[in-house]
């Protein structure tokens, strides 16, 4: 927990507990972690594994890179250090939504591995589950949904990850897929066979 900068905040014990909400529920609540280039498939997959999981029944929130930017972290730009508070940020978000019995699926660039490694230390083992969107950069620039590798390359847009900015390939992710080379539905599959073997949905 992060330590808060005034000593008169006092924490306070809800009743309704995570398990409950869990038992509630019918299911475990985790944060699926998405990480990967820009253009990797992260939202595309993280909207489908929720539209999957709704029709099961699940209870799950996106949040998405490019929609929180928007909002909660709509001061923030691409430098080193915004980055960082941008994924601090969702970090505290999704592990709020971790105790609300929620399924929370990221997807966030979140290029520096100890960024990701303080989101996963925020929560109890097990429940920060990473998962690798393994795509090729010149896949990602090839299909340059956005337009924004082309103005990268340019030098239109810097700190741009990949071109001038770094990404930090996860070095023990709970799972990787090869969005670069499955379809949609092919990766989806994936991760639901994933969280089967692991016991969030029966
Ligand atoms: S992160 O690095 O802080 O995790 P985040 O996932 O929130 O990034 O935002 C990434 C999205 O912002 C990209 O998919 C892209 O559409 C847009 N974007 C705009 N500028 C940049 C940039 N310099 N680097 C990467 N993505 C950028």
């Amino acid at each position: 927990m992060t330590k808060s900068k005034s000593d008169n905040v006092v924490w306070h014990h809800a009743t309704v507990t995570r398990e409950r909400r869990e038992k509630l529920n019918g299911h475990r609540s985790v944060i699926l972690w998405f990480t990967g280039l820009s253009g990797a498939g992260k939202s595309s997959l993280a909207h489908a594994v929720e539209e999957h999981l709704y029709q099961s029944g699940c209870r799950t929130f996106v949040f998405d890179g490019d929609n929180v930017r928007h909002g909660l972290c709509a001061d923030l730009g691409f430098s080193p250090e915004d980055r960082v508070e941008n994924i601090r940020r969702v970090g505290e978000m999704a592990k709020l939504f971790l105790e609300a019995g929620v399924i929370a699926l990221t997807a966030f660039i979140s290029p520096f591995g100890a960024d990701r490694a303080r989101v996963r230390s925020l929560v109890p083992h097990g429940e920060f589950l990473e998962i690798f969107c393994d795509c090729p950069l010149e896949v990602c620039e090839e299909r340059d949904v956005k337009g924004l590798y082309k103005r990268a390359r340019a030098g239109e847009i810097k700190d741009f990850t990949g071109i001038s900015s770094p990404y930090e390939i996860p070095r023990d992710p709970e799972l990787v897929v090869h969005t670069g080379a499955l379809s949609l539905e092919e990766s989806v599959t994936e991760v639901i066979k994933f969280l089967r073997g692991r016991g969030v949905i029966g």
